[in-house]
């Protein structure tokens, strides 16, 4: 196979952030399981060691809380190379949460559902596959009711998240409009990632500092989700976060309908999740940027910005042909002009961008594998090859890293991978890439 070092040296990354049945996205940086890390690194471990992989499910599905949420780092060994870690979260103030793991009290983009019909799509070995989602399936769709249940006051179909951290790209440029509205107190604590990544590369002390005050608000109220929904000042419905959930809704019927005997879970995915579509394109839909947007259900208003997170819908079929038409449009303008590489974490044009930045410009492979997936789903199958090869050549350059710069004249110059080294859904999801021939 052409790439064969690449893929080998792509396993290599992934045995070695295994740990006693679940992975770490990388050592020291990231020492626990993190929840959409974990669902992402299981559809690289499905490729070569199915076992591992539907152990990392397993472990991550056992930390599940008694009303079906599922936390976003489960601290499964005591670790002093990250902060905040569990004295600082407190999960135990919840009086439903686990009480085999500590964790936190926020949750991740809820790619549960879909990672299982990957792994399904993956195996060799489809009877013993469906067996195993069998015996878990109901707990990612407890998952899904939670959200509905929980994160939704407005009972519009599109649930909010009140952390950054929940959002999966913490320190986007979107949240300044957010932090713009906050005033918290200047924490004293030691930071640990600076330690790890050079500090151009990671988000301000100032930054942490709204963090862990939307953190210690929600500890006041033991982490109650009614208190939460009145008070968090961070009150979001994420097109990226929503479009994971509908993708997993959509995975989960049809898992459902291949096992049999599911009629009830069914028809209630099939309200959601009509629902959820309907207000997807008609609340985050910005009609003059020709893409999708975040909500301040706070504030009441939209945040008008291009992310990567703005196309992620196309990998959850939510809009209409001729709409993602347009937003590829939108897309290939902005984003995929010779100079870059596909695709920007946030819209190159703005003076908020910074390709060096973690979430606030760099190449994220997982986003890339999503859009990879959304494009190929409507035809455009040339972009979807350079958003692939564009993969493949920034990891060969550079190795496994967590993000990369997408100027290619950087690439040039000498190292331009940034964040965590052998990151592992870098690894995993190149596997998944380099199988997809
Ligand atoms: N990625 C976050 C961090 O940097 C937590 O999810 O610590």
């Amino acid at each position: 196979m052409k790439n064969a070092s690449l893929y080998n040296k792509a396993k290599e990354v992934l045995q070695n952030n295994w740990r006693a049945g679940f992975s770490i996205p990388c050592a020291k940086l990231y020492p626990f399981q993190w929840f959409w890390d974990s669902g992402l690194i299981a559809i690289g471990f499905a490729h070569f060691d199915m076992q591992k992989a539907e152990q990392e499910i397993k472990t991550l599905l056992d930390a599940q809380w008694g009303n079906g949420f599922i936390p976003h780092i489960i601290f499964h060994t005591e670790s002093d190379t990250y902060f905040p870690g569990p004295d600082f979260h407190r999960s135990d103030l919840h009086p439903q949460s686990s009480k085999k793991y500590r964790s936190t009290g926020m949750t991740q983009p809820p790619v549960t559902g879909f990672v299982l019909e990957e792994i399904y799509r993956i195996s060799k070995d489809k009877e013993a596959t469906l067996k195993f989602i069998e015996d878990l399936i109901d707990k990612v769709y407890f998952n899904h009711d939670y959200f509905y249940r929980h994160r939704d006051p407005e009972n519009e179909g599109l649930v909010y998240i009140y952390h950054n951290w929940e959002s999966g790209t913490d320190n986007s440029p979107i949240w300044d409009d957010i932090w713009d509205t906050m005033n918290p107190p200047e924490y004293t604590f030691e930071r640990r990632d600076t330690t790890h990544v050079d500090a151009s590369e990671r988000p301000s002390k100032r930054e942490y500092d709204h963090y862990l005050y939307i953190i210690d608000i929600a500890k006041e109220h033991n982490y109650s989700d009614e208190k939460i929904a009145e008070l968090s000042p961070f009150l979001i419905q994420d097109p990226l976060f929503n479009a994971m959930l509908i993708k997993s809704n959509e995975s989960l019927l049809t898992l459902y309908e291949l096992i049999g005997n599911n009629e009830a879970k069914i028809s209630q995915l099939k309200q959601w999740q009509e629902k959820a579509i309907n207000a997807f394109n008609k609340k985050l839909y910005d009609e003059d940027l020709g893409a999708y947007v975040h909500y301040d259900l706070r504030n009441k208003r939209p945040l008008r910005f291009l992310s990567s997170s703005s196309f992620a819908p196309l990998f959850a079929n939510i809009p209409g042909k001729e709409r993602a038409d347009n937003m590829i449009k939108v897309m290939m303008n902005k984003f995929g002009k010779e100079s870059q590489y596909l695709c920007a974490s946030f819209d190159p044009d703005s003076e908020r961008f910074n390709p060096k930045k973690y979430w606030r410009g760099p190449v994220w492979i997982n986003l890339n594998w999503m859009l990879f997936d959304g494009l190929n789903r409507y035809g455009y199958t040339d972009i979807a090859e350079r958003v692939k090869s564009d993969s493949i050549e920034i990891i060969d350059k550079n190795g496994f890293y967590e993000y990369f710069d997408s100027r290619k004249e950087v690439h040039k110059a000498g190292n331009a991978g940034y964040g965590g080294n052998n990151f592992s859904w870098s690894a995993a999801l190149l596997i998944d890439l380099l199988e997809k021939n």
